[in-house]
């Protein structure tokens, strides 16, 4: 920079003096440092508010009006000048830095990534596509039914009488109760059974329909979730028996655990159906042969567990979905699918799979 001193007044000098000289100082001072933080610093330190360049700026104040254009010149000119030796050292940086970078030991492009885990499905998801496809195999097609449900369906067409215990025994969720008319009162459905009675009023025999899904009881205990899993089947037609029931939930069972898993109906109570039924298939935990039975906590020793309700549809839930039952018959079966889950991954404690820790859920 030339700072034109023979076109200023004596009273300028100072600011002009200040100036110069300065440049020189800043590129010698830029030159010493190698990085863009220290270079960005000494820049603030000379134009930044509190700079050395901004407090020159105030001398501007004393010099005389005449000259302030030509004084005002001088420090827009060494202003821009700075600002130019700044991109300058700026671009010198990069540029040695990426030399540095050239000349230095190469990356090793063959370094295998960090890997991204993939997500799967979740245990419950598995084995409830597991049994819908086995008895998809076996003749069935998938039906699907609302999580919110009428309470008829829940409950009344599948013969609960009025004053059954039902809230105890499968304490319910109420969606509606406040000012409904009865028959539009709603409920998250307590189990899958409901599809039945949709199903059956919709269409006409013969029926053999499996659906599965979510359903909620006011439990929540170490055994027992609120939300929990269920799969329904049924079958209506000419002449359906007990044998036909009994032989599809032996196929079924001997598909899903094995060929050798046993299977055992005892008779048991449920307002839809008659008779009825619970099915127990042989403890996968433990066995008789290596003595590891009667300390089993799964089975308590029994060498059975409990997997599903089942049963002959009761005559009057077909006759509530308009089906005649001196004509027709059929039987049922419902099943938690977590039960089934545990049984089929040898799991003891039904909580975890709700708890989604992934070190558990990798394991599938
Ligand atoms: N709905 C019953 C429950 O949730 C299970 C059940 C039992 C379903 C017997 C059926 C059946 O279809 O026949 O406890």
């Amino acid at each position: 920079m030339r700072l034109d001193k023979a076109h200023v007044s004596p009273s300028s000098p100072s600011v002009l003096a200040q100036l110069e000289g300065i440049q020189d100082r800043f590129r010698t001072a830029l030159s010493g440092l190698d990085s863009e933080l220290a270079l960005r610093t000494a820049r603030a330190e000379l134009l930044g508010k509190k700079g050395e360049l901004t407090a020159i700026l105030r001398g501007m104040a004393q010099v005389p009006p005449d000259q302030k254009k030509q004084v005002g010149e001088a420090v827009n000119r060494v202003r821009e000048e700075l600002e130019a030796i700044f991109e300058a050292a700026l671009v010198d940086l990069k540029r040695k830095q990426r030399a540095a970078e050239l000349a230095g030991p190469p990356f090793d492009l063959s370094m295998p990534g960090r890997p991204i885990p993939r997500g799967h499905r979740h245990p419950v998801s598995l084995v409830m596509d597991e049994v819908l496809d086995i008895f998809r195999s076996l003749g069935f097609e998938i039906a699907w039914g609302p999580e919110v449900e009428l309470e008829v369906n829940n409950f009344e067409k599948l013969a609960f009488p009025p004053d059954h215990p039902a809230t105890d025994m499968q304490d319910t969720f109420w969606v509606d109760v406040a000012g409904a008319p009865a028959k539009w009162r709603t409920l998250l459905r307590t189990h899958t059974s409901s599809v039945q009675v949709r199903e059956m009023s919709d269409h006409g025999p013969p029926l053999a329909l499996v659906s599965g899904g979510a359903v909620y009881r006011r439990d929540d205990d170490v055994t027992h979730s609120p939300m929990f899993h269920q799969i329904e089947g049924f079958y209506v037609a000419r002449d359906v028996s007990f044998a036909e029931l009994k032989g599809v939930l032996t196929a079924f069972t001997q598909r899903l655990y094995g060929e050798s898993t046993p299977i055992r109906f005892r008779p048991s109570y449920f307002p839809f159906v008659e008779p009825g039924a619970e099915a127990d298939v042989g403890c996968v935990f433990c066995s008789e042969e290596d003595g590891t039975r009667a300390a089993c906590r799964v089975c308590k020793g029994t060498g059975w567990l409990e997997v599903l309700g089942c049963g002959m549809i009761h005559p009057s839930v077909l006759t509530a979905t308009g089906i005649d039952p001196e004509w027709y018959s059929g039987f049922a079966f419902g099943l938690g699918v977590e039960r089934i889950a545990m049984l089929r991954y040898g799991i003891p404690d039904i909580r975890v799979l709700f708890e989604n820790d992934p070190r558990f859920l990798a394991q599938f």
